[in-house]
Order: structure tokens, then C-alpha cells, then sequence
């Protein structure tokens, strides 16, 4: 399966979806579903610290025998290892657990009162070509806003919770407008989506799965998924979205399942709230 991809705002190029990790299993699990995942033509592989599944990653990315110059490999910095030096600290054991020397994204994982010096140090790591391209997570129009007045280096990337039942329209057109790329995480939500009546008619109408249907809107709405699965089919399924087209009228459909941008799939950790 050919993926098509994306340019980020410093012309690096990003693949237009990605395989997401958080709950991929034990090491030997991880490593298993992420040479798979490669090896059936995913590009971007999305961890992150706190999911304690590097190692795993770096295995499963070694035993692929795929070229690290065409794996496009994201992890984040989590909430405990804000601040300059802490940030320096934390990069060096994530790519020592993945066993790499450079990471293509490296993300702030939830917006922080550190935000400012944590993202001195991403500044840093872009400049000395640590990282190809640095962005954040779950950041609010507001948390951008006060970056704008310290940042040197404005963030390529916004990753944050989409899926039909909450769109984040605001969020989505000011990242759009200001040239940050948007990524959806739980961008099926994470299986609510499979009782939907609309999902369920659309999925007849396309022949397509309703994972497959939700990955497309993602894709029509020029946001970059990342679906996680641990199941080598259903891996297999959530890229094979290439050949079909959501009609307009059906994308209005669907966006009108939009019930709020607080509707979640999971509740932050109390230590995240920002
Ligand atoms: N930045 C952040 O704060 C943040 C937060 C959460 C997640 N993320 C990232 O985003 C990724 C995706 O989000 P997510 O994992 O929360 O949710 P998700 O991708 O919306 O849903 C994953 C769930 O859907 C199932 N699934 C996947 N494809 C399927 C298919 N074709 N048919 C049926 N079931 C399917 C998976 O089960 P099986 O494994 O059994 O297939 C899994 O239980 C994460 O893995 C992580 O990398 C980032």
C-alpha cells in the first residue's frame, strides 16, 4: 500500500497517516505489530514515554530491516520531564530506548506551565538537528497563542483528539490558518464509532468498513489520522483508504456528529490539566 504524504510548514515531508502505539502490548508484542505495520506500508510510527513501549518500537523498527531514512518516527516528551535541561534529559532516553540518533518529530505530549522553557530546549534539539521537525500535543488555541510571544520556531504539528463525535473546528481552522499540521489521535474513536446508524449506512454506501470511512473524512479534511490496532487485518484495513472519495454532502453529514470539543475518549491524568 502506497502512502501519500503531506509537507509540514518546514518542508519536511510527513506521511498522510500513521500507525499509533499507546497500549501496543509487551515488548516482544510491540515489536511484532511494528514490523508489521512497517512491512504492510505504514511510514510513521507514533509512540511516546509515557507509553513505556520504546524499546519495543526500536526492536520492532530494527527487525523490519526497513531503512531508518524512510520510517518517519514521532515520540513525546511527558509531563514529568518539563523544563529546559529535563527535556535535553528525557530526548537522550527516548532515543537511546529506541535505538536511534535522530527523531523526525519530537512532540510535547500536554501543554504545561513549563511550556516556555520546555520548548527552548525543542528549539534546541531542531537546530542541532536532533529532531527534523517539533510540535506539540492537546494544545488549545490560548496555549499556541502564549507559545507565539517566546517561541523562536512556531510548532509544525498540533496533535489532538478528532473524531466524528468532535470535530474541534476552531482548533483545526486556526492551525490551518497559521501553517500547523494537524494530527488526529483516537481518530476512531477508539470503537465508538462502529454503533453509529450514520457510520453504519455510509459503510454500505462506500463498501467500506466504518473505520475505513473515519479515516477517509480525516484524510478529506486534510488532517493526518494515526489509528492504532494490534490486529495484522485490521493494520492492514485502516490504510487501504486511497481508493474511494466521501462526497461532499456526506463529509457535512458526518461533521454534524460533532457533539463538542470536550467530548473524549479518555480522561487526561489530573497532573496534565494545563
Ligand atoms: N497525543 C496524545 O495525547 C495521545 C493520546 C492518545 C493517543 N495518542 C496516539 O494516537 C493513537 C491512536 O489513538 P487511540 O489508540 O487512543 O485510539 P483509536 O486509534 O481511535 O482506537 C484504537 C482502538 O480501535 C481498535 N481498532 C483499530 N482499528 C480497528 C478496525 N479497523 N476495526 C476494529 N477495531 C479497530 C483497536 O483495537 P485492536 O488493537 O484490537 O485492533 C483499539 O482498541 C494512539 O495509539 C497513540 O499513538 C496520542
Amino acid at each position: 500500500m502506497k502512502i501519500k504524504s503531506k509537507l509540514l510548514s518546514n518542508n519536511i515531508s510527513i506521511p498522510s497517516i500513521g500507525f499509533g502505539t499507546y497500549k501496543s502490548g509487551n515488548e516482544k508484542e510491540t515489536a511484532i505489530v511494528v514490523k508489521e505495520a512497517l512491512n504492510l506500508g505504514y511510514k510513521m510510527i507514533d509512540t511516546a514515554s509515557f507509553y513505556k513501549n520504546e524499546v519495543g518500537i526500536g526492536n520492532g523498527i530494527k527487525e523490519s530491516k526497513i531503512n531508518r531514512e524512510d520510517i518517519f518516527l514521532v515520540t513525546k516528551l511527558w509531563n514529568d520531564d518539563h523544563g529546559y535541561e529535563n527535556t535535553i534529559e528525557a530526548f537522550n532516553k527516548s532515543i537511546n530506548n529506541l535505538k536511534v540518533d535522530y527523531i523526525d518529530l519530537y512532540l510535547v505530549h500536554w501543554p504545561n506551565k513549563l511550556n516556555a522553557e520546555t520548548w527552548r530546549a525543542f528549539e534546541y534539539l531542531y537546530e542541532n538537528k536532533k529532531v527534523k521537525s517539533i510540535g506539540v500535543c492537546n494544545f488549545k488555541i490560548e496555549h499556541l497563542e502564549e507559545l507565539k510571544k517566546t517561541a523562536k520556531i512556531m510548532p509544525m504539528v498540533n496533535q489532538i483528539e478528532i473524531h466524528p463525535f468532535s470535530t474541534k473546528n476552531d482548533i483545526v481552522n486556526y492551525c490551518e490558518y497559521n501553517n500547523i499540521q494537524v494530527v488526529a489521535w483516537g481518530p476512531i474513536a477508539r470503537g465508538r464509532v462502529f454503533t453509529n446508524d450514520l457510520m453504519i449506512e455510509l459503510s454500505n454506501k462506500y463498501k467500506k468498513s466504518i473505520p475505513q470511512i473515519v479515516l477517509r473524512w480525516h484524510i478529506q479534511r486534510n488532517i493526518i489520522p494515526i489509528p492504532k490496532s494490534s490486529n495484522k487485518d485490521r493494520i492492514k484495513e485502516n490504510i487501504d483508504i486511497f481508493d474511494f472519495e466521501i462526497s461532499s454532502e456526506d463529509m457535512k453529514r458526518i461533521n454534524s456528529l460533532n457533539e463538542g470539543d470536550n467530548i473524549s475518549v479518555s480522561t487526561p491524568p489530573v497532573n496534565t490539566i494545563y
